[in-house]
């Protein structure tokens, strides 16, 4: 599959015929000024909770595309308000199966109210099983148990981890997360965009070494594949 990366929290997946958005944060994202939000073609949008950083450009994306947006049941009625008539609303333990594969929304340890201060219901990750790879998502998180209960049930390929502090995991936390959810391949988020989150590069990527793990922190913009 090809990940593009688009600044915070925000990758397209492409999965076979389908493009496939997370927690679109762009125009606002200053690192990300490269980016035109008009350019980017996504056939789902899969929100991890409500919070600004995570869902700023969805409404846009959304309505250029015609994009089902994919989230909790609060975050998708808001939307239905503004609007937006493809939507599939999920709830945390919940599983869809959709064009590209398995989604369950999982639990994460966090906040969530939508930018208007509506209620934004429960924080969440995804674990995303497709034909090529299975990854997780983990949205903001603390480090919870809770992670050790997916590799219970997915075999995990990689998973995207917050690693900027503050407001989620570091990367000491980020890398046990991963040995929770026993993958060796992890992709940072939510660093470097406001100066609470601010990491130095160097150094997370000693820390990675140390645990065994490969930290990839892509370039805004960059496509890889996996
Ligand atoms: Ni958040
Ligand atoms: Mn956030």
């Amino acid at each position: 599959m090809k990940i593009t990366y688009y600044g915070q929290s925000c990758f397209l997946f492409e999965i076979g015929e389908n493009r496939v958005l997370f927690d679109p944060f762009i125009s606002p994202n200053e690192l990300a000024s490269s980016i035109n939000v008009d350019d980017i073609k996504a056939d789902y949008i899969l929100l991890s909770h409500g919070h600004q950083d995570h869902v700023h450009d969805a409404e846009q994306i959304a309505k250029n595309n015609n994009s089902t947006i994919v989230a909790n049941f609060e975050i998708v009625t808001w939307y239905g308000n503004k609007g937006i008539e493809k939507l599939h609303p999920m709830n945390t333990g919940g599983k869809v199966t959709l064009p590209f594969g398995t989604v369950k929304m999982v639990n994460a340890i966090h906040s969530s109210s939508l930018p208007d201060g509506s209620y934004g219901g429960s924080a969440a990750g995804f674990v995303v099983e497709t034909e090529d790879k299975t990854f997780y998502f983990a949205g903001d998180t603390a480090l919870t148990y809770d992670m050790k209960l997916i590799p219970e049930q997915f075999d995990v390929d990689f998973a995207v981890l917050p690693i900027g502090d503050n407001f989620t995991m570091d990367i000491h936390d980020a890398m046990l997360a991963a040995d929770f959810v026993q993958v060796d391949k992890v992709i940072g988020m939510h660093y470097d965009t406001f100066p609470y989150i601010q990491i130095d590069h160097e150094e997370v990527q000693e820390v990675a070494k140390m645990a065994d793990k490969e930290l990839i922190l892509m370039e805004i913009g960059q496509t890889i594949n996996l």
